[in-house]
C-alpha cells in the first residue's frame, strides 16, 4: 500500500523549496536532498521532500494512481457541494455564506457557531467546512502512523492516565532497537511514509534511546519523523533535529494560562509555549492544538485555542481532540466531551483557516464513537493517524480508557482507513503544501 503519490519536481528556488507537480496540481516542499533537480521524481510528506525515486519506479506507482486520482476527486467534489436551499436562522446562514465566499467569521461569530444546536444549522456548519476543505485543500488525506514507545511520564497532568500519580499503571519502555524495529516494520509492512514517535514526558536514558532510534531509522529508510516526547528542552530538541526528526507534535492543551496551570501542577503555560517556539526556531514544523471539553473551558477560550494554534504558532496540522475521563485521575467524574461539541470545533477550525494545514481526526474522537472518524472527515478534517505501536504495549499506553484501535492489527486499521477514504472520494496521500 502506498500513502504517497510520487511527484515530478518542476522547480527549486534559492531557499531550497521545490515545486512539485502531481498530475498537474502544484505543491511546495522543503528539500534537503543533495543534487535534486527539476525533472526528478520524489516523495514528499508534510511539506518535506523525503526521497528521490527513479523515473521507472515512479511511473509504475503513478500508473496505479492515474485513474483513481481523478475518480476520487470527482466523488469528493460531489460530496462537498453546499446545500442550495437556506435552512436555519438567517444570521447563521449569513455567517456561513460569507465564510464560503472567503470572509472568515470574526471572534464573536466564531463563538456563536460553537453554540449551535439546531440540526439544520449544524448541517450547514459541517457542509461549509467540508466545502472549504475540498476547495482549498483538495481531496488528499494524510495517513500517518503513531508509535507509542514508552508510557513512562514525569508529569502529573490531572486528566491523563499516564500521569506519574497513576501508580497502578504498568509502565513499558521500548529500547532504541525495539523502536527502530517497530518503525521499520511499519514502513516496510504497511507503507507509512511519516511516523509519529510518542511517549509520556521523557528525560535521561529514554530520551537518548529516542535520539538513537531516530538516527538509526533514518540511516535505513526514507521517512518523515515527527517526535512527541513532551517538553524535552532546547538541547533535546536540537539533538533530535540533528538525528533527523523534522516535526514536533505537542499540544498546548489550552490557551487559558490559568486553566493550564490548574491542570498541570508545577508547570507553566509559558514554558509550554516556549518549547513550541524553540522547536520552530530550530526548524521543526509543529502540530499542536488543545483538548476540547476540559472543566471550566468556554467557547471563547476554544476560539482562542484555534487562533493560538493557527496564528500564534503557525501550526502545520491542527490536533484538537475530545476530553475523555480516565478513572484513575482526579478528573474521573468530569463528563466526556460530546461528539457534536468536537465536530463543531473541527468545522470551525476549517472555516476560520481554510488554507492552513490539515485538520486531524484524533484517536480520542474515534474512541467516543467508531463512526465519528467518517463524520469528522465530512466536516473539515483531512488527516488520520493509525496506531503502529506493537500490540503487546498498546493497552498500557492508557491516556484515557477504551482507546480506539488498541486491539486492532495495523493491517485491519489500514484496510478500514483506505476503505473509508475511498468511499468519501479521498486519496490516502500526503501531498504536502499547496502552492499558493
Ligand atoms: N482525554 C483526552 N485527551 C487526553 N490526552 C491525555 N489525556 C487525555 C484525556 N483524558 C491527550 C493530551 C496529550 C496527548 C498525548 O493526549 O492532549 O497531549
Amino acid at each position: 500500500m502506498c500513502y504517497a503519490i510520487p511527484g515530478r519536481v518542476v522547480a527549486i528556488d534559492d531557499a531550497g523549496v521545490a515545486t512539485i507537480s502531481y498530475f498537474g496540481e502544484l505543491r511546495k516542499a522543503r528539500n534537503e536532498l543533495e543534487g535534486l533537480e527539476p525533472g526528478h521524481f520524489v516523495y514528499a510528506q508534510g511539506g518535506f521532500v523525503i526521497e528521490r525515486l527513479q523515473e521507472a519506479a515512479a511511473q509504475e506507482v503513478l500508473s496505479v494512481w492515474k485513474e483513481s486520482f481523478f475518480d476520487l476527486r470527482a466523488e469528493d467534489l460531489r460530496l462537498s457541494l453546499l446545500p442550495v436551499e437556506e435552512r436555519g436562522s438567517p444570521e447563521v446562514a449569513r455567517i456561513l455564506k460569507k465564510a464560503s465566499s472567503g470572509v472568515a467569521p470574526d471572534d464573536q461569530e466564531a463563538v456563536s457557531l460553537l453554540s449551535l444546536d439546531n440540526e439544520a444549522e449544524l448541517e450547514l456548519l459541517y457542509k461549509t467546512a467540508n466545502f472549504l476543505r475540498c476547495r482549498f485543500q483538495g481531496n488528499s488525506c494524510c495517513i500517518h502512523g503513531i508509535l507509542e514507545f514508552s508510557s513512562d511520564c514525569t508529569r502529573s497532568c490531572i486528566y491523563c492516565g499516564l500521569s506519574e500519580q497513576n501508580r497502578g499503571l504498568l509502565r513499558y519502555r521500548m529500547s532504541a532497537e525495539e523502536i527502530e524495529a517497530a518503525a521499520i516494520a511499519a514502513i516496510d509492512g504497511y507503507g507509512f511514509k511519516a511516523l509519529v514517535l510518542q511517549s509520556g514526558e521523557v528525560t535521561g536514558q529514554p530520551l537518548e534511546d529516542l535520539i538513537a532510534a531516530v538516527a538509526a531509522i533514518l540511516r535505513k529508510r526514507a521517512v518523515l519523523i515527527i517526535i512527541s516526547p513532551g517538553e524535552i528542552g532546547r538541547e533535546g530538541l536540537e539533538e533530535l533535529y540533528r538525528a533527523g526528526a523534522r516535526g514536533l507534535l505537542m499540544r498546548f492543551e489550552t490557551s487559558d494560562a490559568e486553566l493550564y496551570e490548574q491542570l498541570h501542577p508545577g508547570c507553566t503555560h509559558e514554558e509550554r509555549l516556549e518549547t513550541l517556539r524553540t522547536a520552530i526556531e530550530i526548524g521543526y514544523f509543529i502540530i499542536t492544538g488543545s483538548i476540547v471539553g476540559l472543566p471550566g473551558q468556554s467557547a471563547e477560550s476554544l476560539v482562542k485555542d484555534i487562533r493560538l494554534a493557527a496564528e500564534g504558532l503557525n501550526t502545520a496540522m491542527f490536533s484538537f481532540g475530545p476530553f475523555i475521563p480516565h478513572p484513575d485521575t482526579p478528573l474521573a467524574n468530569h463528563p466526556v466531551c460530546g461528539e457534536k461539541e468536537m465536530l463543531k470545533v473541527l468545522a470551525l477550525i476549517r472555516i476560520l483557516y481554510p488554507e492552513q494545514g490539515p485538520v486531524l481526526v484524533t484517536t480520542a474522537l474515534e474512541t467516543i464513537d467508531p463512526g465519528a472518524r467518517g463524520r469528522g472527515l465530512l466536516c473539515g478534517a483531512n488527516s488520520l493517524m493509525l496506531n503502529a505501536t506493537p500490540e503487546e504495549y498498546r493497552k498500557q499506553y492508557s491516556l484515557y480508557p477504551g482507546r480506539a484501535h488498541a486491539e486492532t492489527s495495523i493491517q485491519e486499521q489500514v484496510e478500514a482507513a483506505i476503505g473509508l477514504l475511498r468511499g468519501l472520494g479521498r486519496a490516502p496521500t500526503d501531498l504536502g503544501i499547496f502552492l499558493q
